[in-house]
């Protein structure tokens, strides 16, 4: 099973994207954008204009992690706009089927994302329409939290809901040298690492390092 390394830039300089994204963009598998409306989450991150012109900019493919409130409306936009994958919080939703189906209407892959206190036994009707989970390892808002151990139970439900599907398993919050490999063996195949890297002297080892680790499990 392939396994994906997502650097988030929630922690990279905003003032200096373009040249933080090139630092990563060689060794990464796709850019993980957090898009935060301050309503979903207590923070901002990126309004849709700012968003999309990170989309239409990065050398790699973008995979969107919307926290925002209005994500019915925004989320198949966000996958007109060209995001690889666009994530959509099933908290935030109130027509989580709709929403997917729209953003693969789009040609973006569909993800679905639980915050920690959702049990993924309430979706598991979804398992037929998402490409990808995204089981939160922190409460979604900022970077730089505590990996909570605590959430491996549900990412190994989670795998084992996947079955032989040919869906990713995301993990977000709190990833690195210490915990990938927890969140790893749990089930984990696609993994998000912010202030891991971005406060890393060098942003594209600590990707290797992260990488060679998940990769030994
Ligand atoms: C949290 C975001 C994460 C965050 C990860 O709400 O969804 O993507 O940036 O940052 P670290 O790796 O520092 O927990
Ligand atoms: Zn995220």
């Amino acid at each position: 099973m392939g396994i994906r390394i997502t650097p988030s830039i929630l922690n990279a300089d905003f003032l200096h994207l373009d040249r933080e994204i090139d630092r990563i963009a060689k060794v990464s598998d796709l850019l993980h954008l957090d898009v935060m409306d301050n309503v979903f989450v207590p923070n901002f991150t990126f309004d849709f204009d700012q968003a999309a012109s990170i989309i239409a900019s990065s050398p790699i493919p973008v995979d969107a992690h919307l926290m925002i409130a209005d994500v019915d409306r925004l989320a198949p936009a966000y996958a007109h706009a060209g995001s690889a994958s666009v994530t959509i919080h099933a908290e935030a939703s109130n027509s989580i089927y709709a929403t997917l189906r729209a953003i693969k209407a789009e040609g973006s892959r569909a993800g679905l994302a639980l915050k920690p206190g959702s049990s993924i036994e309430d979706y598991t009707d979804y398992v037929d329409d998402v490409d990808m989970f995204l089981i939160m390892t922190v409460e979604p808002g900022f970077g730089g939290q505590k990996f909570m151990s605590s959430m491996m139970e549900k990412v190994a439900k989670t795998r084992s809901l996947i079955g032989d599907r040919a869906i990713w398993l995301q993990v977000d919050g709190g990833i690195s040298l210490e915990t990938i490999e927890i969140a790893r063996q749990a089930g984990a195949d696609t993994f998000v690492a912010g202030s891991a890297v971005f406060n890393s002297p060098d942003p594209a080892e600590m990707i290797m390092q992260l990488r060679a680790l998940a990769e030994s499990k």
